[in-house]
């Protein structure tokens, strides 16, 4: 088992005040991006996106990507093609096998740090624009998700390896929003960001913890508003009504990105947190 982070040289450090270098970055966070119609929606919002915010860095989470669950190689591409610096992921990893490969080869996707060691991929990266460097963790919730690890224990060594860093943006893919609001506390002051996904469902929670760790409980999905978190909703009724299995597919209706913008003028310091609603342009 990988050790914690030494105190000193962590991502933790160093405090507020301690006249830390100045590390002025913006981070752009977008949640889980569901289905075509949600790659779309990201392809034709970035542009304005980034005209109207100059984002350093873009994030997004993919787990939903390929028909609304999993993301294959050729979705990855696309949206590393767009500018994306990195993809998160979560419970639905594994739904594509033709990505298990990838999830090994690119370093700059992520599934959980907190899976099985034994199962493909990495829940780490560090991705670098313009002299900055940006640490990026993925992680999973425990309550009713599938991931064979602690999300506390194993967030130590997750920001361990990371080094040398400005920003560290963490991915807490989670059903519980107690266990996403711990996560927060938990990292406050030791990281830039700690950011849920998972739920489809944006929060009005946003704000910088005390220590300055920018929070939000659900950044909310990049797809169809018109359906019930992703799916066409006269299907997830019926599944409901009946109690019978249905077939799911992605609803093509009322598209919307939702994000957050993290802005930061010191290192592993956020001075905001932005939501960003914006319904697809055309
Ligand atoms: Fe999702
Ligand atoms: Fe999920």
């Amino acid at each position: 088992m990988a050790e914690p982070p030494a105190a000193e040289t962590g991502p933790g450090t160093p405090e507020r005040g301690s006249g830390a270098p100045a590390a002025a970055a913006k981070i752009l966070f977008v949640g889980d991006i569901v289905g075509g119609i949600g790659r779309d929606t990201l392809l034709e919002c970035l542009p304005v996106l980034r005209e109207r915010h100059a984002p350093s860095f873009v994030v997004v989470n993919g787990e939903n990507a390929a028909g609304g669950l999993g993301i294959t190689p050729k979705n990855a591409e696309q949206l590393f093609a767009a500018g994306v610096d990195a993809i998160t992921l979560g419970n639905h990893t594994y739904h594509r096998r033709e990505i298990y490969p990838y999830l090994d080869s690119q370093d700059r996707i992520l599934r959980p740090a907190n899976f099985l060691r034994s199962q493909p991929g990495h829940g780490t990266t560090v991705v670098e624009r313009d002299g900055l460097r940006l640490g990026v963790v993925n992680i999973s919730g425990n309550l009713y998700l599938r991931a064979g690890r602690s999300a506390f224990t194993e967030i130590e060594s997750a920001l361990g390896s990371l080094g040398e860093v400005d920003h560290v943006l963490v991915d807490v893919h989670a059903e519980a929003t107690s266990e996403k609001v711990a996560m927060g506390w938990h990292l406050d002051g030791r990281v830039t960001a700690v950011v849920g996904t998972h739920t489809h469902v944006p929060t009005a929670d946003g704000r910088v913890l005390p220590g300055g760790t920018a929070y939000i409980t659900d950044v909310g999905m990049t797809g169809p508003r018109g359906g019930v978190i992703g799916v066409k909703r006269e299907q997830a009724i019926e599944s409901l009504l009946t109690q019978m299995p249905v077939r799911f597919e992605t609803s093509q209706e009322d598209p919307w990105l939702m994000g957050v913008l993290i802005s930061c003028s010191e290192r592993l310091r956020a001075d905001s947190i932005e939501q960003l609603l914006m319904p697809r342009p055309s």
